[in-house]
């Protein structure tokens, strides 16, 4: 519980939008075990879109430890390895002039590597861009050079996507070259971390890259964070704080900010958008929550951004696996208790109607049991044969969503 909750300051609800580090709710633990970790090894963290990994991260960079150099890319949009290492030199000399270490001799390094700079933005000219791969040593080999005494972590926001670019645009050859390139880098620098975060699968942009014969193992050295939702205490904290920034007040405001905790399943841009359903200034009222969150899962505008969740099956498992991922999504959502396996292989019409051999389907459908479960569309029960929704919100949603009975 917060010590003292009716001194506690109010937020503004912002859902979606970039937070002020000091609005981040409930990831402080967190935060301190992810620098613990970071003095031994790199990070993927991954999780659904809108969990809050780029609050993290921003907040981690806007406060690191003293012996800590931090720098913060959105990588997301970037196309080209070569965009990619010129991102990097301006965020490492951005970095070091607000440090004050030693930025004006780097930009002078920078250039003497052929770097140059159109309009204070460097770029690589044309005659260097094949050789990014050695520009992007020798930024790593200056920076360890001069600051002795730092370890250097470079968060990169959102890497799958810009690999999935780079792939598409580039080439498989330039994605993989980047991904082994870090790899290499990560192992030769003892003082050089990096966290690359994502909402689309890392595993399925690598095993895109292995269909074409990539046989390494590009992030096997990082550990993997699995961001998961807000506790349940946090999430009611949250709750409250974003009622009292709104003036929402009254003798039920704890249980307001309990059911939208609760109904929300703790996903923080969920509980922005159920108060900011709520009029300013209103007396929280725990029996509205409910019709807010209906009206968000039908919500034209789509704001809560769950269409995903289906348009992404194709693109993850084929046309027709997705057909029979949907079928396993649609089981499951009618059921209220969690359903055991064997019943759904034997539930799915595919199979009812299917002329294939069954045990062949069984075990293919096995597979795809567990690719949703790490896709975090399903959650298997600890100790037991049985699956359901991860998130109960998600389960209505896809009930809603498919028009099912
Ligand atoms: N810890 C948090 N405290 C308060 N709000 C949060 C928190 N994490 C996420 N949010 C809300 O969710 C939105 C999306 O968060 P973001 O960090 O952009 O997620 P991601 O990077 O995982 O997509 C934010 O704009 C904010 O409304
Ligand atoms: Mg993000």
């Amino acid at each position: 519980m917060a010590r003292n909750p009716s001194n506690e300051q109010g937020l503004p609800v912002n859902p979606g939008g970039t937070l002020d580090p000091s609005h981040v709710v409930g990831r402080d633990e967190l935060i301190t075990e992810l620098w613990a970790r970071l003095q031994r090894q790199s990070l993927v963290i991954t999780s659904e879109r809108r969990l809050g990994k780029t609050s993290i991260i921003k907040k981690m960079s806007a406060a690191a430890p003293t012996d800590i150099l931090a720098f913060y890319r959105d990588v997301e949009g970037l196309n080209s390895p070569v965009q990619f290492v010129e991102c990097i030199a301006q965020d490492i000399e951005q970095t070091l002039r607000q440090n004050r270490t030693a930025s004006e001799g780097f930009r002078n390094l920078f250039k003497s590597l052929g770097g140059i700079e159109i309009g204070g933005v460097i770029r690589l000219p044309e005659a260097a861009q094949a050789h990014w791969q050695d520009a992007l040593g020798m930024l790593f080999t200056e920076l360890h050079t001069r600051n002795p005494d730092k370890t250097f972590v470079f968060f990169w926001d959102e890497v799958p996507w810009m690999l999935q670019k780079i792939h598409r645009q580039q080439g498989e050859e330039q994605a993989i070259a980047l991904l082994d390139g870090l790899r290499q880098h990560r192992q030769s620098f003892p003082r050089l971390r990096m966290v690359y975060t994502g909402s689309i699968g890392l595993h399925h942009v690598v095993s895109t890259l292995q269909n074409t014969g990539y046989i390494n193992e590009p992030v096997n050295d990082m550990y993997t964070v699995d961001l998961q939702p807000l506790t349940q205490e946090k999430a009611t904290e949250l709750a409250r704080r974003l009622m009292r920034g709104k003036g929402i007040s009254g003798a039920d405001l704890a249980a307001t900010a309990l059911s939208v905790a609760t109904l929300s399943d703790g996903l923080p841009f969920v509980i922005h958008h159920l108060v900011d359903g709520m009029a300013h200034g209103s007396l929280a009222d725990p029996q509205r929550v409910p019709t807010l969150l209906d009206a968000l899962l039908v919500d034209d505008h789509n704001r809560l951004d769950l269409q995903h969740y289906d348009t992404r099956l194709d693109a993850y498992y084929g046309k027709e696996r997705a057909g029979l991922a949907r079928e396993i999504l649609d089981l499951l959502a009618r059921h209220d208790a969690p359903v055991s396996i064997s019943e759904v292989l034997n539930g799915l019409p595919s199979l009812l109607h299917s002329g294939d051999r069954p045990a062949l389907q069984s075990e293919a459908l096995r597979t795809l049991m567990r690719l949703l479960q790490r896709d975090h569309y399903l959650h298997q029960l600890p100790g037991t044969s049985t699956l359901q929704f991860r998130f109960p919100m998600m389960q209505r949603w896809w009930t809603l969503y498919r028009g099912l009975p």
